[in-house]
């Protein structure tokens, strides 16, 4: 379906739970999330019949995403039912990718095509410390599972944080030469109220291409990052760059949290419930929300934070 301008939104982003195994500081306060009752989520049921909706409205992608989506039990049959709904060509995971040592295969099998895994770092104290308590050992065994587990796509994403990762550049680079992954460069968005981090950690992706200026430009694959690649590498890098260049006049994405909210706008404060709603009822909140997608996000930087009012972990990124 056609939003006012003109942006054809065929991409749902879908949360399954803001719970995470992990506490990435740009992403959640320290204490985490406070776990909301159950009976105010989307069951799986609901989940499904949002999927079916979205599809009805030209809907052809699905982005699962968190919190993290693999602490979720029913995961593996969120998925498979959701790549038997006609009109999704490709449902797609982003993870940490730290259980995915052992849920990389069976979401292959349950139909998942591509996964994006998260890793900023490939120094084990840094890893511990931006993920509050996670190990780079089990993120990178979970990489290499999901390299043999025959996907269509694995892409890295790399938050990029000046003062903590931004050493890291070239070796982060390297691992498009050491694996078939794109390695994406994500410019840090100031999502919480309290920012984590002061100005000198928003560096922009241009950074990326000072630092690589053997990087040669490719063609754009319809993603939100402008692509590149290393000589002879593999794989290519990205460059996410929401502050420095904005991609709003692309965008086509809906988004629908884990307590059944649809946000038109990752940085929007609109919402519109779908929880509860019958097959017409949501179909019209699905198109009302379309409807409401703004021309762009506003203004994002360190002194002028987002508007969605929520962390990262309960929007899904
Ligand atoms: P594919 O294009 O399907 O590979 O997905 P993606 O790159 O959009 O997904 P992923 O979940 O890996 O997100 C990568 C980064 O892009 C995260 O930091 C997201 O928060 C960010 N992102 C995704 N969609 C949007 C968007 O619509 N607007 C902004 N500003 N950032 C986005
Ligand atoms: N800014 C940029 N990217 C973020 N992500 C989470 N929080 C932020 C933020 N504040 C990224 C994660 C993950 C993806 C879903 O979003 O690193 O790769
Ligand atoms: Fe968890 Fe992802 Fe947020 Fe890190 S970025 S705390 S892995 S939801």
């Amino acid at each position: 379906m056609l939003d006012r301008y003109g942006r054809n939104i065929t991409y749902l982003r879908l949360s399954v739970t803001e719970l995470c195994n992990l506490r990435c500081r740009y992403c959640m306060p320290e204490d985490g999330v406070c776990k909301k009752p159950h009976e105010d989520m989307l069951t799986e049921e609901e989940i499904v019949l949002a999927v079916e909706t979205a599809a009805e409205l030209g809907v052809n992608k699905l982005r699962i995403t968190g919190g993290e989506p693999l602490v979720k039990k029913n995961i593996v049959s969120i998925c498979e039912r959701s790549a038997a709904v006609p009109g999704i060509r490709e449902v797609c995971v982003t993870t940490n990718g730290v259980l995915l040592p052992t849920l990389a295969k069976p979401l292959r099998e349950a139909g998942v095509r591509r996964l994006n895994i998260s890793l900023d770092t490939l120094d084990a104290e840094k890893y511990r410390y931006i993920t509050r308590l996670g190990s780079l050992d089990d993120a990178l065994r979970g990489i290499e599972t999901a390299l043999d587990a025959d996907y269509e796509k694995i892409k890295l994403n790399a938050v990029l944080v000046g003062g903590f990762n931004d050493d890291e550049i070239a070796p982060l680079a390297e691992l498009t030469r050491r694996w078939p992954v794109d390695l994406r460069f994500i410019e840090l968005m100031p999502m919480l109220d309290s920012p984590a981090f002061g100005p000198e950690a928003f560096i922009p992706c241009e950074r990326v291409l000072q630092t690589l200026p053997e990087l040669k430009r490719e063609e754009d694959d319809g993603g939100v990052a402008k692509l590149y690649r290393l000589p002879g590498a593999q794989g290519r890098i990205g460059l996410i760059s929401p502050l420095s260049s904005h991609f709003c006049r692309e965008c086509n994405r809906i988004r629908l949290t884990a307590d059944g909210k649809l946000k038109p706008c990752l940085h929007g404060k609109a919402e519109f419930p779908i929880k509860g709603l019958d097959r017409d009822a949501m179909r019209e909140q699905f198109r009302a929300a379309m409807l409401a997608k703004p021309e762009w996000h506003g203004e994002l930087s360190f002194s002028s934070h987002s508007q969605a009012g929520r962390g990262m972990n309960t929007i899904g990124g």
